[in-house]
């Protein structure tokens, strides 16, 4: 509520973060409940920097949003990769040589790091944040990509197991099962995060746009199409004709981002962990592979706590 933020507003981060429930992290040893959501120790310090400091974006700035594993590496890239299109020539282009994160910062990471201007400064950034948690958005407009859940969930599992700081204990399959269904999850309840996105984008469609991982890896090229007209920049009669569209859906492909030597070898920084290694966001890249991980009976539960709570029909909208 209102009157709540402004009581938020006048305490001392520490303060806010002490009287919140908390229960284990995934990357992070604790994660705490704030307006409905579970957030690590760091992303809640970086939140409450953006709703103290006042988040200042640029006009025309294009927000990226999502569920962790849910696509966001690829659609950094294609966002950027369009946005900047008039700007890049294809044999010199930024994403040849740096890894899609290190072009796009992620919002509560910048905000965490640089508390008393938390705004980057670019006119493309991405957050996992919670649609009810974002900062005043006048200008942006917003991108969210959805996935299927039990590939989430198979995702996230794994990328842990890669990522996860030395000091903080294993977790098993169906422990992070478990918190994933329960809801206390990073970023979680991963449903009611969907349908956050999902009502805005029913609310304000021409502000925040809804795509499917899915869709997106069944076709390409009309994702790349749909994307660059909901940022007001179509692709022109010209550009389509010089195959430029493909030259996008390529260069931003699991193959082609996965092979190259940046993303191979290559570290960059994110605030848990000092350096990450980028090919920890490749791995697979596929549609179902949820099916090699999860036993019947996961996939079962996942399933129905998806219809209960999804407004849409998980493939078919
Ligand atoms: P898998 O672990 O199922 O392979 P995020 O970028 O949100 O962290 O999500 C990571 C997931 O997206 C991983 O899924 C990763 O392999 C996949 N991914 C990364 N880049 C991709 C791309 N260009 N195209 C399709 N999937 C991609």
């Amino acid at each position: 509520t209102k009157e709540q933020s402004h009581k938020n507003q006048q305490k001392s981060p520490d303060i806010i973060l002490s009287e919140l429930p908390k229960e284990r992290g995934w990357l992070s040893e604790h994660i705490h409940q704030y307006k409905g959501f579970w957030y690590a120790t760091g992303v809640l310090q970086g939140l409450l920097a953006l709703q103290q400091q006042h988040f200042k974006p640029k006009p025309n700035t294009v927000l990226l949003a999502s569920y962790p594993k849910s696509g966001t590496t690829w659609l950094k890239a294609l966002l950027f990769a369009i946005k900047n299109r008039a700007e890049l020539d294809f044999n010199t282009h930024p994403l040849l040589s740096s890894n899609p994160h290190e072009l796009v910062p992620h919002l509560e990471v910048y905000a965490f790091k640089h508390p008393t201007n938390p705004t980057p400064n670019t006119c493309l950034m991405h957050s996992h944040l919670a649609f009810n948690c974002l900062p005043e958005l006048a200008y942006c407009k917003i991108v969210y990509v959805f996935r299927d859940p039990k590939d989430v969930l198979t995702s996230f599992w794994h990328f842990i197991q890669k990522s996860r700081p030395t000091e903080l204990p294993f977790i098993s399959l169906p422990e992070a099962f478990d918190q994933f269904t329960k809801g206390y999850s990073p970023f979680g309840p991963f449903w009611d995060h969907v349908m956050g996105y999902y009502k805005a984008s029913l609310e304000f469609p021409k502000k925040v746009c809804f795509l499917k991982y899915e869709e997106l890896k069944k076709d390409p090229i009309f994702n790349a199409k749909k994307l660059a007209e909901f940022l007001e920049q179509p692709f022109s009669l010209e550009e389509e004709s010089e195959g430029i569209v493909e030259r996008i859906t390529e260069l931003c492909s699991f193959e082609k981002l996965s092979n190259l030597e940046v993303n191979k070898q290559g570290t960059h920084t994110e605030f848990f962990i000092p350096t990450i290694t980028n090919n920890v966001f490749f791995r697979q890249g596929k549609v179902g592979d949820f099916k090699n991980h999860l036993s019947d009976e996961m996939i079962e539960v996942l399933d129905e706590i998806t219809k209960q709570k999804l407004d849409f029909d998980l493939m078919n909208t």
